[in-house]
């Protein structure tokens, strides 16, 4: 019998057979709306991406919301405080809570956004669970998962940018980011078989997932980045199922707790000229 690392084996219990069952509280992925996350190890650059993203969308001038795990509710920066900045979490206590923060995340912001027609982008999703949990935390891939969507009610991204580099290369960078919370602060160990698992996840889901090589110039990522979103915004735009922005005023707002970085704050320095073009283009 194995056992996952935080839990002793109970004795004289197996595991028992669960009766397959529905998620009951979550309506279905709506038809409306892009949802794509951006995932990798820390410091491979996501924050910079992100913002030469969110600048590319207010060129297009759709609609979106900016978000991110865990973090994007109020109570979402509560579990994060808890997560991060506090102090030991047992493994299977992690999990439930990145799920905890997922679930209400999906329930308050993510859905009633995407039924708005807006695009999300979430600075991490599920698959940071199973990466960091399911693999790095050795609870099981498959169990994360599994858990997640339940959480989610099997909401997946439409499109998942993986920012890949080495993990040599992305612990150097956290660390001159001078944080120092408490996942940042794991072994090389951890960093390889996070790296790995993200890239197996991207190997089974080819059609969601586009990787990124994250050690190229900020500029180079930039371009891959777009490359691979523009396409698909164009096309959303062109069946009608984004809403564009205007007089219906800021999504982040209406009706949903606000995510953790909203729409209405200013793009990340640093977008550049050909980006904003290229979105321009998609928004015509
Ligand atoms: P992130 O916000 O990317 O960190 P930062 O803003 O410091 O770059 O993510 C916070 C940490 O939480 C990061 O180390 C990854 C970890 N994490 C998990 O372990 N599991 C998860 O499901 C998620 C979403 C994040």
């Amino acid at each position: 019998m194995t056992t996952s690392p935080d839990l002793p084996a109970r004795p004289g219990t197996g595991p028992q057979a669960g009766s397959p069952t529905q998620v009951a509280d979550l309506p279905a992925r709506p038809g409306t709306g892009l949802l794509i996350s951006v995932e990798g190890g820390d410091g491979v650059g996501k924050t910079t991406q992100i913002g030469l993203l969110e600048a590319a969308l207010k060129e297009a001038g759709v609609e979106y919301v900016l978000t991110r795990e865990p973090g994007g509710t109020e109570l979402g920066a509560s579990i994060r405080r808890l997560l991060l900045h506090g102090g030991y979490v047992s493994p299977r206590a992690e999990a439930l809570l990145y799920a905890a923060d997922r679930a209400h995340h999906v329930a308050t912001c993510i859905l009633p956004a995407l039924e708005r027609g807006a695009v999300v982008l979430t600075d991490r999703y599920l698959d940071s669970s199973v990466a960091y949990q399911g693999a790095a935390r050795a609870l099981g891939p498959q169990e994360v998962r599994d858990l997640s969507l339940w959480a989610t009610g099997s909401l997946l991204p439409d499109l998942t940018v993986l920012l890949d580099a080495d993990p040599a290369l992305t612990a150097q960078r956290a660390r001159e980011r001078g944080l120092g919370d408490r996942i940042e602060q794991e072994p090389d160990s951890f960093r390889a078989t996070l790296r790995q698992e993200f890239l197996d996840l991207a190997a089974a889901e080819p059609d969601r997932f586009v990787v990124v090589d994250a050690a190229q110039e900020i500029e180079a990522v930039g371009r891959q980045v777009s490359a691979a979103v523009l396409p698909l915004l164009r096309e959303r735009l062109a069946q009608g199922r984004l809403a564009r922005r205007g007089s219906a005023g800021r999504l982040a707002q209406q009706g949903t707790e606000q995510p953790a970085r909203g729409s209405t704050e200013q793009p990340a320095r640093g977008s550049t000229e050909q980006l904003a073009q290229r979105a321009q283009e998609v928004g015509q």
